[in-house]
């Protein structure tokens, strides 16, 4: 999650996710971007109805997740996921839709179920924040992504103190061009401002990465090895260990 476009959230969630699921989780992914972006980032179609059924109609998980590659499953957007950030009836219990129907599904038996939030912060953000046990936020090298982690700050503060429970922080930097000032600036601020909670591993911006979608790949599956592979594998390892910069 954070309220700022283009940051890497859904290509964190595309390439860690399958980057745990190479290591033997069993990883499924939810789309609660109305845009649709993970399903086609990974070669499949967003038009079999998924999250937009599951939230708006009260369906099952379990009849719409879509096997994506060994141990990934997806649950797609689905194409009317925008009408549910104006559903105006059912009161508080709104925010808690998505994590009762995680808790009614076989979703439960996930070892990582990977939430790509969208950019605003509304009811579909509200209830990924109630259903997670973590949040993972990625940071790309610019103040204005500095800017959206202080709002998901405020967010995450009052959503704890709703659900009696705190949630487990992460900040993930991304998108770093190690030969700008700022890059080095934007790091040495988050290390400071969040110690113990942001991610050893630096994804790098690298153009492979932006390719990918188009071909329906992640980055594992590149018709080469490249280094940000080598980053999403380093990220996975770190959130597995609770490593920290
Ligand atoms: N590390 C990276 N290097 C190069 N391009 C990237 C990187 N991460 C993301 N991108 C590209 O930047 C754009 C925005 O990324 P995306 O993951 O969709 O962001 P968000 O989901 O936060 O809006 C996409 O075109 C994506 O392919
Ligand atoms: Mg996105």
């Amino acid at each position: 999650m954070n309220q700022k476009c283009g940051v890497g959230k859904t290509t964190t969630a595309v390439n860690l996710g399958h980057a745990l699921a190479l290591l033997g989780k069993k990883v499924t992914l939810l789309d609660m971007d109305p845009q649709g972006h993970i399903a086609i980032s990974l070669g499949l179609k967003n038009d079999q109805g998924g999250l937009d059924r599951v939230l708006l109609k009260g369906e099952s998980f379990d009849d719409y997740l879509m096997p994506a590659r060994d141990n990934l499953d997806v649950v797609c957007a689905g194409n009317n996921l925008t009408d549910f950030e104006r559903l105006a009836l059912g009161g508080s219990s709104r925010g808690y839709r998505l994590r009762r129907a995680i808790e009614a599904s076989t979703l439960m038996a996930c070892d990582f179920v990977l939430i790509d939030c969208p950019a605003s912060s509304g009811l579909l953000g509200i209830n990924a924040i109630f259903a997670a046990d973590e949040l993972l936020i990625p940071v790309s090298d610019d103040y204005l992504s500095l800017q959206g982690l202080s709002r998901i700050m405020q967010i995450l503060k009052r959503s704890e103190s709703v659900l009696g429970h705190s949630i487990r922080l992460w900040i993930v930097s991304t998108r770093m061009q190690l030969r700008r000032r700022l890059t080095a600036e934007v790091r040495l601020k988050i290390l400071k401002y969040f110690p113990g909670r942001v991610l050893k591993t630096v994804i790098k911006e690298n153009a492979v990465l932006a390719a990918c979608p188009s071909l329906g790949k992640s980055v594992f599956e590149y018709e080469e090895m490249v280094t940000c592979a080598e980053d999403y594998q380093s990220l996975a390892q770190d959130l597995l260990d609770g490593r920290t910069g």
